[in-house]
């Protein structure tokens, strides 16, 4: 959830809803094909149903901060994770024309949950390996259990914190096509993560971050990541803000009505 300053802000400041007025044709396209399609693709249907099912469950566990900000651990029910950690349809379905689109080879999530989005994700190319980072075991294997009904073979689930895995997971794999970081709130360390991931992306890659108004320092963050080294484009959504490393580009950044 976006703080209400930047609400205000996105508002008056975000254009393009229907892609009039863009030069590039990589961005004009990506708006008409990829933001305006509103195709009720039959894969929605599935993993809505596998969101409503993580509803019903009624069993609780620990939460641990990694980062996101609560106060203390607290216990809470899978119901409430997926309630309020998951990507919400609108914007799990904008990750799934992504990834259709881009059709990428490897996807790499921080923050992986329940694992809504990772399905999302997944299910855009069925073509692609999907690695997932996710701090809290008892997530990642009812996260594992999703993937299962849904016969989704190429996913991978990493168990650790971000900063103990992430570098392995960077130097053992090849270069990365399309990055999620949706985990850890912090604007500091949103930088590093993504100094550290910048390095193993394929050119024309994609990283998208969630949460980038959440915070002021993740909108700190947000504004720097920017800057990153190789970045052509960056685009705020408001709820999400997504980098492009198009070598062919020059440097510009857009707030997209969506
Ligand atoms: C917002 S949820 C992810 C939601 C998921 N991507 C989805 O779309 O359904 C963030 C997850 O990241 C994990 N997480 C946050 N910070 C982490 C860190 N530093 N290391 C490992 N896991 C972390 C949390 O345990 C939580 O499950």
């Amino acid at each position: 959830m976006a703080r209400f300053t930047s609400v205000v802000r996105y508002v008056l400041l975000s254009r393009h809803k229907y892609g009039y007025g863009i030069h590039s044709p990589f961005l004009y396209h990506l708006i008409r094909e990829v933001f305006l399609d509103k195709t009720e693709y039959p894969e929605y249907k599935k993993i809505a149903h596998i969101r409503d099912k993580m509803k019903q469950l009624t069993d609780t566990t620990e939460r641990v901060d990694f980062g996101a900000g609560y106060q203390k651990e607290i216990r809470t029910s899978f119901r409430h994770i997926v309630k309020t950690s998951a990507i919400r349809p609108k914007y799990g379905k904008l990750l799934f024309r992504v990834s259709s689109y881009l059709k990428p080879q490897r996807i790499l999530e921080l923050g992986t949950s329940l694992g809504i989005g990772t399905m999302y994700l997944a299910m855009g190319n069925r073509d692609t390996t999907v690695l997932t980072l996710e701090g809290d075991p008892l997530l990642g294997n009812r996260a594992k259990e999703n993937f299962r009904k849904l016969s989704l073979e190429r996913i991978r689930v990493a168990d650790g914190k971000f900063t103990e895995v992430l570098p392995d997971i960077l130097t053992e794999n090849k270069p990365f096509d399309l990055v999620f970081i949706d985990g850890d709130h912090r604007g500091e360390a949103l930088m590093q993560y993504l100094e550290q991931i910048s390095i193993h992306l394929n050119p024309g890659a994609c990283v998208i971050l969630d949460d980038i108004h959440w915070n002021k320092d993740m909108e700190e963050g947000w504004k720097k990541v920017r800057n990153i080294p190789g970045v052509t484009l960056s685009l705020d959504l408001l709820q999400i803000g997504m980098l492009f490393f198009k070598p062919e580009l020059s440097r510009q950044h857009y707030v997209i009505r969506y």
